[in-house]
């Protein structure tokens, strides 16, 4: 039966990331996948996390099954993580978190259970997005529409057009938001943007779906966290995925969650057990180290304080490699201005540069970036910066 098949594509992200480690040159330079490096470009076990994985060795009585909804204290530990103490959100009885297997699992269950809710709903996506969303969230069944986010030209986001495309966004239909740090722009909505949308939800009637994969990496925790906690206060629905990936640095771990907003606490318990028939379909239940791992960080006071500073680090060091970056490449032959990289946020900017200096600088320079033109900005560091910008500069001449 597979001679039916044919070769599939390589992922745009991943497939970079093998070529990447293929690669023997030393001096070569990763700036694609989304994951974090240090100066020394390393991408450490969290200290936090180090001390949790060895206090669970002690406090792990087993391995047994921990059901579909996966733990119960990470699922409010995230919760209150997601919201601070005292939103009035966690106490409505409207809300529900299922622990799931990353980011992307979380969106792939959120998107069922939707689906399920409503089978005429289109997803509405902002151009451009991370890539995978087209086909995770199309692979539940969307029809997927389009908003203008991010223009090209002024390197901002296109607030007139997106709004004015939100304001036609049929009663019903779900429009997908990235809770900061955006992938692959970095171009934040502020919060009058984040304001404004919820205005426009509320008028409309459309349903929010945000992917919040960074919360930490941008602003700061509670500064990442406005666009969901002003959301949760006003919609009455709203579909929240989040992952540990980045600020826990737990990439393999596949650590994340999914949370439901409804618009009675009937209708809470009624999701949460559609959400799970969908999780037992697709991968039975999540798993669990990763998830151990954050709730024993989140419910430890110091622990939490030592991550949350840890976590600093990364973002202010992601914040220096921005203006380092920029600064240094700025005086280029073709008198490109590079300075939107020092206005965003989080791990990503687009470069900007044409498709033929993405060639150049992989196979001349050893320099790997995404067709997009989307760096990661955490690949940079006080070791390679010289080498980055003479060859931006150079393929620029
Ligand atoms: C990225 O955007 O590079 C990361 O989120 C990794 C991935 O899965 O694409």
């Amino acid at each position: 039966m597979f001679e039916s098949l044919k070769p599939a594509a390589v992922d745009p992200i991943l497939g970079l990331m093998a070529a990447f480690r293929e690669d023997p040159r030393d001096n070569k330079i990763d700036l694609g996948v989304g994951v974090y490096q240090d100066d020394r470009g390393r991408t450490p076990v969290m200290e936090a996390v180090k001390r949790a994985e060895s206090k669970l060795m002690e406090l792990e009585k087993t391995k047994s099954y921990q059901g579909i909804a996966g733990d119960a204290e990470y699922n409010s530990r995230m919760l209150a993580l997601m919201f601070g103490d005292g939103h009035s959100i966690l106490s409505s009885g409207r809300i529900k978190t299922l622990q799931a297997p990353g980011g992307s699992g979380a969106l792939r269950v959120g998107a069922e259970v939707i689906k399920r809710a409503r089978p005429e709903a289109k997803l509405w996506v902002g151009v451009p997005t991370w890539p995978n969303h087209i086909p995770l969230l199309g692979g539940a069944g969307f029809e997927i529409e389009e908003y203008p986010y991010y223009d090209m030209e002024s390197r901002q986001i296109n607030s007139e057009l997106m709004m004015e495309t939100l304001r036609k966004v049929p009663a019903g239909d779900v429009v997908l938001l990235h809770g900061c740090c955006h992938n692959p722009t970095g171009a934040d909505l502020t919060n009058a943007q984040w304001d404004e949308i919820t205005e426009i939800a509320l008028e409309r009637g459309f349903i929010p779906f945000i992917d919040t994969a960074y919360q930490g990496l941008g602003d700061g925790l509670e500064e990442d966290a406005y666009g969901m906690r002003t959301m949760a206060a006003k919609l009455p629905e709203l579909v929240i995925a989040s992952s540990c990936s980045k600020n826990f640095g737990l990439y393999r771990e596949r650590t994340g969650s999914i949370t439901f907003i409804t618009q009675t606490a009937e209708q809470s318990g009624i999701v949460a057990a559609q959400a799970m028939t969908v999780a037992r379909q697709l991968y039975s239940m999540p798993p669990a180290h990763g998830a151990l791992l954050v709730s024993l960080i989140l419910g430890d006071k110091e622990l939490c304080s030592d991550w949350k500073a840890e976590l600093e680090e990364v973002r202010l060091r992601i914040k220096s490699m921005r203006i380092l970056l920029a600064d240094s490449i700025q005086d280029n032959a073709q008198g490109m201005d590079f300075s939107h990289i020092k206005r965003q946020n989080g791990m990503f900017s687009f470069l900007g540069v044409k498709p033929e200096h993405l060639v150049r600088l992989r196979e001349e320079f050893g320099i790997y970036i995404v067709s997009s033109t989307r760096i990661n900005l955490a690949g940079i560091n006080s070791s390679n910066i010289n080498y980055l910008s003479e060859s931006i500069k150079e393929v620029l001449k």
